[in-house]
């Protein structure tokens, strides 16, 4: 593995277990750079949540992989569940699109960040209590929220209870699939803002799922582009932006609205897609 890498997937394929044949993901290779942010974007069903959550090896039982996952020095595609469940939360770190199903309803905020912390340190209840409200002072939650129950928050003030139970432990790589797709725009930017501002204050490296090629421009450095379970196009995000390579990333690209000119936007015509696809 590359030194500057602190991830690396070779020949990554996800399938049914039941038809092996039928490739979701198909065949991928890429890496994450260490202390940048790294955006996989694609329409829906492209592949992307599965390509992350085979990293954590959490895709759901009907589903298998291969393929080579490799986290700095050790090789996470053949860790037995055990070792898995350490890396998990410490080393590794996942914000999930939904914060309403991965926050429990019947304990308070304050209470499920501590668990994450006194599951992984070993540490005092006081000592925990003291980095939860450290960590909701770096997400932007006052500590008196400690005490509040999920449905009593915004859905932003959620989803930034999630960024900090999953930036708590100090994670090497924070995954982040689609967390400010459910909300909206001026909100959605303060998430990308202090998602920025947390990588570079803890130097994490971050692979950010989104749909959205204007949140790939707000907070990439690289950008992997998927399509039909193969990525179709990576490489530095402004350069992808500017000088897009494959008729789907433009194709992508002339979606996005802009305020500021009168482009028209197109949606993607498929047919034309596989015709220019084809002739690659
Ligand atoms: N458990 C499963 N069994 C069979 N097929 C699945 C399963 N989970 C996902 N898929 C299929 O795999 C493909 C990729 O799904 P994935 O969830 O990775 O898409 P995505 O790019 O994250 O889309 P979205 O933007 O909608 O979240 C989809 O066609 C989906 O229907
Ligand atoms: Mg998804």
């Amino acid at each position: 593995m590359k030194t500057n890498n602190i991830l690396d997937v070779s020949n990554l394929s996800i399938y049914p277990r039941h038809s092996k044949t039928l490739k979701l993901v198909d065949d991928i290779s890429f890496n994450i750079p260490k202390g940048k942010v790294t955006c996989i974007v694609g329409e829906s069903g492209s592949g992307k949540s599965l390509t992350a959550l085979s990293i954590i090896q959490l895709l759901s039982v009907q589903l298998d992989f291969d393929g080579v996952i490799d986290f700095e020095k050790s090789r996470i595609s053949q860790l037995p569940e055990s070792k898995l469940r350490d890396l998990r939360g410490l080393d590794i770190a996942m914000i999930f699109q939904d914060p309403m199903t991965s926050l429990n309803p019947v304990f308070t905020v304050g209470y499920q960040v501590l668990e994450a912390v006194l599951a992984h340190r070993k540490i005092s209840k006081s000592e925990a209590k003291n980095e939860v409200i450290k960590a909701f002072d770096d997400v932007g939650i006052p500590a008196d929220r400690y005490d509040s129950f999920p449905d009593e928050l915004s859905g932003g003030q959620r989803q930034r209870i999630m960024i900090a139970m999953a930036i708590i432990n100090n994670p090497k790589l924070l995954i982040a699939d689609e967390p400010t797709t459910a909300l909206d725009v001026t909100v959605q930017k303060q998430i990308l803002d202090l998602i920025n501002k947390l990588q570079k204050k803890f130097n994490m490296s971050v692979l950010f799922i989104t749909h959205d090629f204007g949140v790939v421009q707000e907070i990439a450095d690289q950008v992997l582009v998927m399509y039909k379970g193969k990525i179709v196009e990576s490489g530095n995000a402004k350069k992808v932006i500017n000088l897009p390579n494959h008729p789907y990333t433009k194709a992508l690209l002339n979606c996005i609205p802009s305020l500021k000119s009168s482009k028209k936007l197109s949606p993607i015509n498929y047919k034309k897609l596989d015709q220019e696809m084809a002739k690659l």
